[in-house]
């Protein structure tokens, strides 16, 4: 039920044309402070920085110019003691901080607002902390990095099976699986480096959408709060919101990146499979089932994704056709980037604990690698080297003797020299020391390769790399 609050005041901060207060629910529907309260620390910096530049172009006097930027770090305390009372009526972060200060220090507080909007004030806030949320996922991606790389050093001559289709494909060796992560991550890691240089500009100065009369001084506030330079269309400042949109198309690949090592994570603790033991800090048990281990932290990491993406589809459908320059619907922005930001920072953590914990099966590895005719390919490859078959050909001839194990329940090493010689006279005893799959994954040194000496370059360029 709509409550009339036709009794109450008009707002204190743009209420001059009203003759009474916004309906409550009303109110409720307008009132971002519930959760950009989360921008206080960049409001605060951005308004200090204001003031000051306001005094320095003689716009304000130095003597408010101080009062202001004291109150300001006071409030700056209030809130982080919890002793900020935040008011709904007060809308948003900008107005309740504002409305204090000049409860405060009066007069002076009131001056704070000249040649300045909300709407360059939070595309400043909002700039502010994406910024500082690229600084915290490049910090956390690193961290993951590094605990692959750990991984990669102990298992560098590892085999493992590589899958396509998740079939058996060909050996590999464990320190090249945990490398190709490495290599995404640090293409993640580059997405955020890239949105965060985009989008170090300014948009202080552009006031409500026009620039100012006033005359401001824009390089000033841009050094101040660590931008490169003021951006440079007031229209552009106060409308776009790219910047949050590039931080959560980062924020969804990275994601999408956890939940393929999740998924495999997953597989790979089965009974079935075992290829690895997740430590007991990173799984749960099942209150009916006593022997189960589950592997949850993999199992969310697998479905973060789904808010990260959903958020980034949420922020593009709100943006979508807006005309410019500043509308309301783009209040609709905080939330999802907040929650992208948590969920992923959250997930990068739980990853890191989780590979740094984590103990390869090396035994059920090297098993498995020579299951389901891995080395097939290599016996191909010797056809070609040795006997000069054209590799098609050669492709057959294998395909034959892997269909002759099969239907004998054998893998390929256990054919005898005239089984295989029954598919192709030349073939010789020399054979056998292709089909074993520690020397597969040493034949692989082709730049990029799996075999053990490329896998141990690689470590040591990424441990000279991340430190
Ligand atoms: N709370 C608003 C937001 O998040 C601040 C800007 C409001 N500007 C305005 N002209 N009403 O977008």
């Amino acid at each position: 039920m709509s409550k009339s609050d036709t009794s109450k005041p008009a707002n204190s901060m743009w209420g001059g044309r009203f003759a009474s207060g916004p309906d409550a629910i009303m109110t409720a529907i307008n009132a971002s402070i519930r959760f950009d309260q989360r921008l206080y620390a960049q409001d605060i910096a951005g308004s200090r920085a204001h003031a000051a530049m306001l005094a320095q172009q003689g716009i304000i006097t130095s003597n408010d110019a101080q009062a202001i930027r004291e109150g300001l770090l006071t409030i700056l305390s209030e809130i982080e003691s919890g002793a900020f009372e935040f008011s709904d009526a007060l809308e948003d972060i900008h107005l309740n901080i504002e409305s204090r200060l000049t409860q405060m220090i009066g007069e002076a507080g009131k001056r704070l607002h000249t040649a300045r909007s909300r709407n360059d004030q939070v595309a400043l806030d909002f700039r502010l902390w994406v910024r500082g949320q690229c600084d915290s996922a490049i910090e956390g991606i690193t961290a993951l990095m590094r605990a692959f790389v750990m991984q990669a050093e102990a298992g560098a001559d590892w085999v493992m099976p590589g899958f396509t289709h998740l079939q058996t494909a060909q050996p590999v060796t464990w320190g090249h699986h945990m490398l190709a992560y490495v290599e995404m991550l640090s293409r993640d890691r580059g997405r955020f480096e890239d949105a965060r240089r985009r989008m170090n500009e300014c948009p202080l100065g552009a006031a409500a959408l026009a620039g100012t009369g006033f005359p401001i001084d824009r390089a000033f506030t841009a050094k101040e709060l660590g931008f490169d330079r003021p951006t440079a269309n007031s229209l552009d400042s106060v409308s776009d919101r790219d910047f949050a949109l590039e931080f959560l198309s980062a924020a969804s690949i990275c994601a999408l990146h956890l939940s393929r090592f999740a998924e495999e994570l997953v597989i790979w603790s089965s009974a079935q499979f075992r290829f690895v033991r997740l430590s007991d800090r990173w799984t749960t048990g099942s209150s009916i089932m006593p022997q189960k281990k589950n592997p949850d932290a993999a199992e969310l990491l697998r479905a973060k994704i789904g808010r990260i993406m959903g958020a980034q589809v949420a922020l593009l459908t709100v943006m979508k056709g807006l005309p410019l320059t500043y509308s309301k619907d783009m209040q609709e922005d905080k939330e999802q980037v907040f929650d992208a930001a948590d969920t992923l920072m959250l997930a990068l953590a739980a990853m890191t604990g989780m590979v740094g914990d984590m103990t390869a099966n090396r035994d059920v590895l090297a098993q498995s690698a020579a299951m389901g005719f891995s080395t097939a390919t290599d016996l191909a490859d010797w056809l070609v080297r040795s006997l000069n078959l054209p590799f098609r050909e050669a492709h057959h001839v294998t395909g034959t003797l892997v269909a002759m194990a099969e239907s004998a329940g054998v893998d390929l090493p256990d054919l005898s020299l005239e089984q295989m010689q029954s598919v192709h006279s030349g073939i010789t005893q020399a054979v056998f020391s292709v089909l074993g799959v520690e020397n597969s994954v040493r034949s692989r040194q082709s730049y990029g390769g799996t075999s053990p000496v490329r896998v141990a370059e690689q470590v040591a360029r990424w441990k000279a790399a991340l430190g």
